[in-house]
């Protein structure tokens, strides 16, 4: 991590103190702050790494070279900062204010208390419940809907890009817009995003993009709950698609419902994916049927008689029978 890029501890940016760094990505960093009513925001600073350097003060000054991919970079960034000023969605993270400072741009954001969905993942010794991931990505589903009314696509849709909150609601951040115009220019370096989770058309043919592509991120952040992995690149697998179906490659774990509808993003041809988030998560929130002898009364019988604590225990258990 660059620290020395970093505004200060303590450092006042216009109505906000700096506490400290929160996450320092090569494009951006995330700083905890403080407003004037001592309340806590996050704040995205637009400072690709690689075009831009901090200078003694604390203006930010791009490689002379790169001065106007810099200034690309830094319009993207307005313009999704903008575009996010009018999204008031639970599941979206929410951006109090915007403003130029230090000849770059700054993204005033709601401070979210949890962990993203990476580290949760990555957390985790034993399988993430199914009805953890279909109520996740229901919800996030909500978001994305709103996102996608207001006429515009995340396409950088992964865990890392995804918080889970205290309370265990999903929140996407990180419209990476700047990072993708600056990658499509900067084709020296490696592509900015995590190629698994990009859809074929992300980096194929541009005209194809549409709430499909971002369903195709969606499905490989499933992929990658259930497996802990994010599917190859889709410019792996157009050429030779070792992708292990999740259907597959969780059979036992998951009901076959969830990982159909997994598989059913990760289609390449993005017109056999599902074509509006509202279907995906229609999908999702119609539970996978119950083989039948679990919901015969019989067997829900035999179970209870098979635990007498649990019949002597609650009174109330008999009448969930029926
Ligand atoms: N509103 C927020 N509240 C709390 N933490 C945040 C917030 N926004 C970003 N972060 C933290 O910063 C990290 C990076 O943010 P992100 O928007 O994904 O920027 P980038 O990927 O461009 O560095 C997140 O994974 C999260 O840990
Ligand atoms: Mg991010």
């Amino acid at each position: 991590m660059l620290n020395n890029l970093a505004l200060p501890t303590g450092y006042q940016l216009q109505d906000y103190e700096i506490k400290k760094v929160l996450s320092s990505g090569g494009f951006s960093i995330v700083y905890l702050a403080c407003d004037q009513d001592k309340k806590l925001v996050a704040i995205k600073e637009y400072l690709p790494t690689s075009i831009a350097l901090r200078t003694n003060g604390a203006t930010v000054l791009p490689n002379t070279d790169d001065v106007a991919l810099f200034r690309h970079g830094l319009k993207c960034f307005f313009d999704e900062g903008l575009s996010l000023t009018k999204i008031d969605h639970k599941n979206i993270v929410r951006v109090l204010n915007f403003f130029r400072a230090n000849e770059t741009v700054y993204m005033v954001m709601q401070y979210e208390q949890g962990q993203s969905l990476q580290d949760y993942i990555l957390g985790r010794t034993v399988a993430i419940p199914e009805a953890f991931i279909r109520r996740v990505f229901a919800e996030l589903c909500n978001g994305l809907r709103e996102v996608h009314t207001q006429k515009l696509l995340h396409l950088d849709i992964k865990p890392a890009n995804i918080y889970i909150r205290l309370d265990g609601t999903p929140v996407l951040l990180d419209f990476g817009s700047a990072r993708q115009a600056l990658s499509e220019n900067m084709s020296k370096n490696a592509p900015s995003y995590t190629p698994g989770f990009a859809s074929p058309e992300q980096s194929y043919d541009r005209t194809l993009l549409g709430p499909w592509s971002d369903i195709y991120s969606i499905g490989a952040t499933m992929y990658a709950c259930i497996s802990r992995n994010s599917p190859p690149a889709a410019s792996q697998r157009i050429k030779n698609d070792l992708l292990v179906q999740a259907v597959v490659l969780a059979k036992d774990q998951y009901s076959n419902d969830l990982l159909e509808i997994i598989d059913n993003c990760l289609h390449l041809d993005y017109l056999a994916r599902p074509q509006s988030v509202f279907s995906l998560q229609k999908k999702l929130l119609e539970l996978a049927p119950e083989p039948i002898k679990k919901t015969s009364l019989m067997h829900k019988i035999v179970d209870v008689l098979n635990k007498p604590r649990s019949l002597s225990n609650k009174a109330g258990s008999i009448s969930k029978l029926s």
